[in-house]
């Protein structure tokens, strides 16, 4: 039988940081984490998850476009992946675990580029009212060591990939300031470590942030 309980809503993580911090290499912790609570997993990526997103993932990774029609493609990108892929789920009783959301969009167009925050809110708020992530995990690094990294893979970069050491200081600080307001909902990890010890302190977090009242 299985050991999904219908009634517990499905919940919503999210992975973040500046390219290079070790994401994709943790999405396999969360979703064993949530897996080995008998939880059903869907596991998706922005700007992506859908054909539309990621024909426009395509664009906004290689064409030449200003900020804001940058933020705008995030924007129509989220909103038919929330419509079609991430709220379908939660609804379900599936947990979803997405590789970055609206987080992003602050950090680097925001923070970044310099696009009001108080816009991208706003455009949040039309696109995904009521929708927010129940955990946003930050693997915190330096952009040195993260652009050593990406050297080290020596692949094609992208065109965020291009930007400079102070752009992804500007992104840092804007995912740091965003913790600091939420704590219970974001979890701070430090990236520098060993990709063991960063996936043991992501299950740690999980477990004291996701802790679900006996209540329910
Ligand atoms: N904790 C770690 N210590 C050392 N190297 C790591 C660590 N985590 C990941 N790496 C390596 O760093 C590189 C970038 O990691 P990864 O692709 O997971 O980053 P990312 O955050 O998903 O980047 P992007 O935003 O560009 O998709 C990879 O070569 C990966 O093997
Ligand atoms: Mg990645």
């Amino acid at each position: 039988m299985s050991s999904l309980n219908p009634y517990r809503p499905g919940r919503f993580v999210v992975l973040e940081g500046i390219d290079g911090a070790g994401k994709s290499t943790q999405l396999q912790t969360l979703v064993d984490f949530l897996e080995a609570d008998g939880r059903r997993v869907v596991l998706t990526r922005e700007p992506g998850g859908t054909e539309i997103g990621e024909m426009i993932r395509t664009l906004l990774l290689h064409q030449t476009m200003r900020p804001a029609t940058e933020a705008l493609l995030m924007f129509a990108a989220r909103q038919e992946h929330v419509l079609q892929v991430v709220e379908p789920a939660l609804l379900q009783g599936r947990d979803v675990v997405c590789d970055r959301f609206t987080a992003a969009t602050l950090a680097y167009q925001g923070g970044g580029k310099g696009i009001p925050l108080c816009r991208l809110e706003g455009l949040a708020d039309w696109v995904h009212p009521g929708l927010h992530p129940d955990v946003t995990v930050l693997i915190d690094v330096p952009p040195e060591v993260a652009a050593q990294r990406i050297a080290r893979d020596n692949r094609q970069r992208d065109r965020f990939e291009q930007e400079d050491v102070e752009f992804f200081d500007r992104v840092r600080a804007t995912y740091l300031r965003l913790a600091a307001t939420a704590p219970t909902k974001w979890l701070i990890v430090d990236g520098t470590k060993s990709a063991e010890a960063v996936s043991t302190e992501i299950r740690n977090g999980l477990n004291r942030l996701l802790q679900v009242p006996e209540f329910q």
